[in-house]
């Protein structure tokens, strides 16, 4: 389902005033819960948070559990106001392989009609998934 309208309405409440780089991501659970997430940066750099583990840490706060995971929805804009395709960064995509038991599909959206779907197997490949 294309989730454009709300990813860019939701867009608007990203805090990126360092990179001026907006991002927006809508995590849809199995059972079609809806949770939503924008980067946090901060002036100390390394402590800011992408919008896609802001879903899923959201969503977990709620209860969600490992599984529970099957869509993650993602919408950027640049300094500039121009939308571009942004897929997961490593540390997003180690979380969305995890708490989707490695079955998650990632919508990346460059407009609202163009929307390019992966699964997180794809994006990365041989996850770290046990300590045994
Ligand atoms: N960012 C995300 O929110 N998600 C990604 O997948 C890539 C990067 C954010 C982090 C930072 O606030 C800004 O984009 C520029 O890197």
């Amino acid at each position: 389902m294309n989730r454009f309208d709300e990813l860019d309405a939701l867009l608007k409440n990203a805090y990126a005033p360092y990179s001026g780089f907006r991002v927006a991501s809508v995590m849809v659970t199995k059972e079609g819960s809806l949770f939503q997430g924008v980067n946090v940066e901060s002036v100390a750099y390394p402590t800011t948070m992408c919008a896609e583990r802001n879903a899923i840490f959201h969503a977990v706060s709620e209860g969600a559990k490992p599984g529970d995971v099957a869509e993650v929805h993602i919408l950027a804009k640049n300094s500039e106001g121009k939308y571009i395709e942004a897929f997961p960064c490593g540390a997003c995509r180690q979380i969305i392989a995890e708490l989707s038991l490695n079955e998650a599909k990632i919508y990346v959206y460059r407009s609202n009609d163009e929307i390019s779907v992966h699964s997180i197997s794809e994006l990365l490949p041989h996850a770290f998934f046990s300590l045994t």
